[in-house]
């Protein structure tokens, strides 16, 4: 028999977390904490910082000068020191940091001691390179340790790292090695994905080709199947740069503001933004949000599935994770193979407490059944995290029914590659609402408006913008101040504007309604409509082509292209082939339409810009809406 107080309370759609939950949770009271944040600023970050350690303390908490802002001015720490050291120094040398895990179930536990050692001789390795603090590092790994392994050594010498998706084709990674000026490519042989092996040195071989400023490419390989005649002089091995290195390497001395890493995200051109966080305030903030959100404790099992390319991986699989010194499990692989119940048994096996990953993950395992996730016992569970798009009710209540057992709290986190942290979303101690977000993490202050900037009332839709600065957020776009202030000035009112449509209902809940500007969210992976449309314009029979995005039952959205072909050119099913593999090619799997239509003509504006809003309303049968800038 069930327990009665286990049980979770409906009340006008709120689900209460169980006592037991609350009982163990180490934020119990979300608004007075909360109201402390907004009241007292200052003296609630100083207190979160000072848990970390800090070579030499901040002069001040925050300087404001807008749209720019320094967290912890003045504060000199290391990242790595406070992901690895700290915990080794106090008695932790022997806890497990990372289990991984990969396709065929075999498994490697690192302890904390282990990885320090590791990413010390990889950051000694690094520097035989010649790679110093400032230097970019574009790493395309593999979701392993060692990937990890090679971002913290980048941190620990100040080096930036530039982690690209592995999934990611050649010409998405040439062009964000290209725009970081990556000095060194960290690589490795390959990743697995459903049994088959994706080679991706060989993917950056061709990327880096006519990139003369890459002086080093590092290869972890990983079954010794190199041959010395495969080995240019451009290229060296991870074992040899590891073997041939100390293990001890000093961190090097951080200011807060020091560069941490850039992270390229879309945007509503076809150039993907380079969105870079600094040390001190991303550190404070990764560390905060994943202790009292995840409710990290010295026995807790963590497990998000995320992948390292992602900002997910950077802050909850790598950098929050560890600075709580928590014990998370990797899978490098896909959740369906080699059984679509694979993540449920090993949440049995690991005994896994907090569990994290996307709706699109969620609905698709739906699809499989609950019979499947019956057969597992995952009684382990206490959290179960939400990341990457909205969560449609029906999946937010499976997910708590079969995966949760309804003895688990969901919570439904909201942030972006830009805010660095969790933005919104609802602590386990605190009521959750289906398909709502929630409420605002701790100094966060969102707010949504309209165009002019003015605030609108409950239940109402409009933009979702953050009025103040807060620790995690980015601090410019590498290379391109411009766009990083577009943030803070595209409405009035001096906010951050995220981007989202968003309302607010009395109780304070926020609810996201998806993207307000031209960026896909295709399985939670964001992507710009203008990307895909300039990766399509490269095939040669195309003149012009506009993308949308339409309503998927388990991508959340899907890509479908309207192209026009060049005289001469003819529609043909081969055609639409060609043109889904030219965007294969120049972005990767993730951006391929599902649909391709040739069209004669698109809708424009006077001024020549494509309306996709008028495309999207023919296609899903709408209202045109406001059609008086059309030209024709
Ligand atoms: C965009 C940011 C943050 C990690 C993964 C995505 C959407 C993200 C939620 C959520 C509704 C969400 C937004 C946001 N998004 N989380 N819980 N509910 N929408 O990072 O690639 O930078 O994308 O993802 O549209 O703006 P990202």
């Amino acid at each position: 028999m069930e327990n009665i107080e286990k049980v979770h309370l409906v009340v006008e759609e709120k689900y209460f977390p169980p006592k037991d939950i609350v009982e163990e949770c180490i934020v119990k009271d979300y608004e007075s904490m909360y109201e402390k944040s907004m009241q007292n600023p200052t003296e609630f970050w100083e207190e979160i910082a000072s848990d970390l350690y800090w070579f030499e303390k901040w002069e001040k908490v925050l300087e404001w000068d807008f749209p720019r802002a320094k967290w912890f001015v003045g504060g000199k720490t290391n990242i790595t020191y406070n992901c690895l050291d700290r915990h080794v120094k106090s008695g932790k040398r022997n806890k497990v940091a990372y289990i991984y895990v990969d396709e065929d179930r075999n498994e490697k536990k690192y302890t904390y001691g282990e990885l320090l050692e590791l990413v010390n001789r990889m950051a000694n390795g690094l520097k035989s390179l010649g790679v110093q603090k400032g230097d970019r590092v574009s790493i395309y790994m593999p979701n392993t340790v060692e990937a990890i392994a090679c971002m913290l050594a980048c941190t620990r010498i100040g080096a930036i790292h530039s982690v690209v998706f592995a999934g990611f084709s050649e010409g998405a990674l040439r062009l964000r090695i290209e725009d970081a000026k990556a000095k060194v490519v960290i690589t490795s042989t390959y990743t697995k994905r459903r049994g088959k092996k994706i080679h991706l040195l060989e993917t950056v071989k061709e990327a880096i080709k006519p990139l003369n400023f890459v002086e080093r490419v590092v290869v972890w390989d990983r079954d010794g199947e190199l041959d010395e005649e495969e080995i240019d002089n451009r290229m060296v091995k991870l074992d040899k740069l590891i073997d041939n290195s100390s293990p001890v390497c000093e961190p090097e001395v951080m200011d807060s503001e020091d560069p941490l890493f850039i992270l390229y995200t879309s945007g509503t051109t076809g150039k993907p933004k380079g969105v870079l966080h600094t040390v001190g305030g991303y550190m404070v903030n990764t560390y905060l949000t994943t202790k009292t959100v995840f409710n990290i404790k010295e026995e807790t099992v963590y497990w998000c599935t995320a992948d390292i390319g992602w900002i997910t991986g950077h802050s909850y699989i790598v950098y929050g994770p560890l600075a709580n010194a928590a014990t998370s499990l990797i899978m490098e692989g896909v959740p369906v193979y080699p059984h679509p119940g694979i993540w449920w048994e090993y949440i049995q096996k690991y005994r896994v407490n907090v569990f994290y990953t996307a709706p699109t993950a969620i609905r698709m395992l739906m699809r499989f059944g609950e019979d499947i996730p019956a057969k597992y016992d995952l009684s382990s569970l206490k959290i179960l995290g939400s990341v990457g798009e909205p969560i449609n009710p029906e999946a937010w209540l499976w997910y708590y029914k079969n995966v949760g057992r309804e003895r688990a709290v969901v919570v439904d986190t909201w942030w972006q590659t830009e805010t660095g942290a969790h933005m919104i979303t609802t602590l386990p101690s605190y009521p959750a609402k289906p398909g709502k977000a929630g409420k605002p993490m701790f100094g966060v202050d969102p707010l949504v408006v309209d165009k002019e900037g003015n605030p609108l009332p409950p239940n109402t839709v409009g933009y979702l913008v953050i009025k103040k600065p807060w620790p995690s957020m980015l601090r410019t776009c590498w290379g391109e101040p411009e766009r990083y202030e577009k943030y803070w000035k595209e409405i009035p009112g001096g906010y951050y504007s995220a981007g989202d449509l968003a309302s607010i209902d009395e109780d304070g809940y926020i609810m996201i309604l998806g993207r307000a500007d031209d960026v896909l969210s295709v399985a939670g992976h964001r992507i710009g409509n203008a990307e895909v449309e300039s990766a399509i314009v490269e095939h040669p029979a195309v003149a012009e082509a506009a993308v949308i995005g339409k309503p998927n039952e388990i991508k959340g959205e899907s890509i479908k292209a309207f192209v026009i072909l060049k005289a001469g050119s003819v529609p043909s099913d081969k055609l639409v082939e060609e043109i889904k593999d030219t965007v294969r090619e120049v972005l990767g799997a993730i951006a391929v339409p599902d649909e391709v239509e040739f069209v004669d003509k698109l809708p424009k504006t006077r001024s020549g810009k494509i309306m996709r809003r008028v495309l999207r309303a023919r296609e899903l049968g709408q209202e045109l809406g406001d059609t008086s800038t059309l030209e024709d």
